[in-house]
């Protein structure tokens, strides 16, 4: 009895003292093997008489439960303190700035697009996209510019070779359409991307950029269109307030239409509420959407209502910017791109859209 507690306070001490799992594997052998010290004690137990068995079999039984124990408690103690240990030396700060920034620059449209992006998301617009070569019933049809329409000849289009139907898009107008047919009502999306006319001078490109914004739902009226591009205009130009005028207009896709100058500030050279206002600037057509349009996309012009606007995005880079020639955005000049462009790092939010 003495020797088995005595053999046990051996191993346990053993056990305690194995530094690493191969040591504490040697112990486990040495110990529980099949030529182990309990091992071959328990072994043992055969030979002995029925009288011997039955006080040296719990002894031997507590031996071998003891040292299991003891071996499996270290074990899992020696694999906690390799995985911390592992984990010590893999940390890594993610708080360190990146030893090596990129050498690219965010182009001022790619920026605006995000910041227009940021804006709308936060009022509940999701962002919609259409094909740049689209055919003739999306861009012109389907919008109430039928054909021999004077606003097609107004479009300056191109027409793709070979494919009567086929144009680049001449606005971001025909994804309204995709995104009508497409999804049910409620829907609010913007649609930024490229656009096509044949058209060129200091603020003309043959390619440009528009955004497109499409409310379709049950009781929508002009009021929501003044709040949404007042709330798109303050946001986007970080301005507090500013004043809006909408002025009669006429669009094939919209009755009624409404051009809308922001009142701008030559002070501060920024959008600017009704005191401080000393000349308009035209940013944007809008207007409700036709009923005629609605009806084209199958949906019914009196159970849904809706507003829509477009508006050029380089423009509005220009203005918040402060750039001046259009054709230099597209002229893929290093140094301009460096000197106007935006850091990778410096994403876009709606409270901080501007930072250089
Ligand atoms: N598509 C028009 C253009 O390119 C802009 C526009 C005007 C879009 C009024 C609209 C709108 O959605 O309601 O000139």
């Amino acid at each position: 009895m003495t020797d088995t507690s005595q053999l046990q306070g051996d191993i346990l001490a053993q056990i305690a003292a194995a530094a690493s799992p191969d040591a504490l594997e040697a112990v486990r052998v040495a110990t529980m093997g099949k030529q182990g010290r309990v091992t071959l004690l328990l072994k043992t137990l055969g030979g002995m008489s029925p009288e011997e068995r039955s006080l040296a079999g719990p002894a031997f039984n507590g031996l071998r439960e003891a040292v299991a124990a003891a071996l499996a408690a270290k074990k899992a103690a020696l694999d906690e303190a390799a995985l911390n240990a592992k984990l010590a030396a893999e940390r890594q700060d993610m708080t360190l700035p990146v030893a090596l920034p990129p050498t690219g620059s965010v182009h001022p449209v790619s920026q605006v697009m995000d910041e227009l992006a940021e804006i709308f998301a936060d009022l509940g617009f999701a962002v919609a996209t259409g094909p740049e070569i689209e055919d003739d019933w999306h861009n012109f049809t389907a919008l109430n510019i039928p054909e021999h329409h004077p606003a097609r000849a107004m479009h300056d289009t191109f027409y793709i070779a070979g494919q009567p139907n086929k144009v680049l898009r001449t606005h971001t107008s025909p994804v309204q359409i995709r995104t009508m047919m497409g999804q049910k009502p409620p829907i609010r999306i913007i649609a930024p991307g490229r656009v096509y006319r044949s058209d060129s001078d200091a603020t003309h490109t043959p390619m440009f950029h528009q955004i497109e914004g499409l409310v379709i739902d049950k009781g929508i009226t002009l009021a929501h269109l003044r709040w949404t591009l007042e709330t798109f205009i303050k946001a986007f130009f970080e301005v507090d307030d500013v004043a809006l005028r909408f002025r009669p207009s006429y669009f094939p896709f919209t009755e009624p239409s409404v051009e809308v100058d922001v009142g701008y500030s030559s002070k501060t050279g920024k959008p600017a509420g009704a005191g401080q206002v000393d000349k308009w600037l035209e940013v944007l057509g809008s207007g409700m959407v036709h009923p005629r349009v609605i009806a084209a996309c199958g949906l019914d012009p009196h159970e849904w209502q809706g507003f829509a606007f477009g508006t050029g995005v380089d423009r509005l880079a220009m203005l918040k910017y402060g750039l001046t020639d259009l054709r230099a955005f597209f002229d893929g000049d290093g140094k301009w791109l460096k000197h106007h462009g935006f850091s990778a790092l410096d994403l876009p939010s709606i409270s901080a859209g501007a930072a250089l």
